[in-house]
């Protein structure tokens, strides 16, 4: 992974899931008993490397989670986070904007932004590697990795496990990394939303699909919320109000019933409470939306720290 860009899911083999793993864990746990992970690291001046963040698009967890990340590791983060105090106002192009950030040679760049098909070519093409940190409605690989290793905490394992998304999988880029992270870490992916939410991609075809959500929390070990996304929705609406929606797709207290003692509840954030999941469900002792968030820091910055080739003192 050393030097190599991190753009979606596919790109991860089975051993690479486990170094990103174990190195998660390392720093987990030395964080827990010292409060810093960055004496396991071996690098000499981290303090001069330089992480660039170009968001184009909202964020709380991702942007904080990897500035978090590379200041635990020592390493400095620089951010474009708020398009409208930048030249993109003036009229440059987005994929400009990456182009010149790249020319400001930081050693790594993070980047958000929605759907934009010249983008997409550009990070291909700059100097520097790139993380995808959410493209549009394609993937979000580092939100499937952090999801995955809650899993594994709290599940102790991936294979075989019977994961349930429910919601907005159209307009879900955290959906389809999932689905191809789970499936590869042997996971089986089902799913429960409304005709208009339906997947749509090839990777999706012969998924199941729950229309009953009651029947889908029963068959599942994991149950992932996601979203409605709006601002993804066309003029025109989604065909149906969210009182509709909350009435067959939230999790409250009543669906719960039909699932597991020891299952997990996940939810990428950020949850729309009432919409997608109730507080109940949110205060439920299987709920781990906030735990997802804290192992969010440790799976970025074993990502970091790999693709800088950093090594570490044990694994
Ligand atoms: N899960 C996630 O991507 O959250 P943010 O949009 O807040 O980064």
């Amino acid at each position: 992974m050393v030097g190599e860009s991190f753009l979606s899911s596919e790109q991860l083999s089975e051993k690479d899931i486990e170094q990103i793993f174990s190195r998660a864990t390392l720093f987990k746990r030395e964080f827990e008993s010292k409060q810093r992970f960055d004496h396991v690291v071996k690098g000499e001046a981290l303090h001069q490397k330089v992480i660039a963040l170009v968001f184009s698009e909202p964020s709380t967890r991702t942007r904080l989670s990897f500035q978090v990340a590379a200041s635990r590791l020592g390493i400095k983060t620089v951010a474009l986070d708020n398009p409208s105090s930048a030249s993109i106002t003036k009229g440059e192009t987005l994929e400009d904007t990456f182009r010149n950030i790249a020319a400001m040679l930081p050693d790594l760049m993070v980047v958000r932004y929605n759907t934009n098909f010249e983008a997409d070519a550009v990070i291909r093409e700059l100097p520097c590697p790139i993380i995808n940190g959410g493209i549009g409605t394609a993937e979000h690989p580092t939100q499937a990795l952090l999801d995955a290793f809650t899993i594994l905490e709290n599940r102790k394992q991936i294979k075989g496990e019977k994961v349930l998304i429910v919601g907005d999988i159209a307009h879900s880029r955290v959906a389809n990394s999932n689905l191809m992270l789970l499936r590869r870490l042997g996971a089986e992916v089902a799913y429960c939303s409304p005709p208009q939410f339906e997947p749509k991609g090839d990777n999706w075809k012969g998924v199941r699909n729950f229309g009953d959500l009651n029947a889908g929390m029963e068959w599942a070990t994991v149950v992932m919320g996601l979203r409605v996304q709006k601002e993804r929705h066309q003029s025109e609406g989604i065909g149906f109000s969210m009182a509709e929606y909350r009435e067959k797709f939230r999790l409250g207290g009543d669906q719960l019933k039909h699932f597991r003692s020891d299952g997990i509840l996940l939810h990428p954030g950020p949850v729309i409470r009432g919409i997608e999941f109730s507080a109940f469900v949110l205060n439920d002792k299987r709920c781990k939306v906030i735990d997802q968030v804290t192992n969010g820091v440790f799976v970025r910055a074993s990502l970091i720290s790999l693709v800088l080739g950093l090594e570490v003192l044990k694994s």
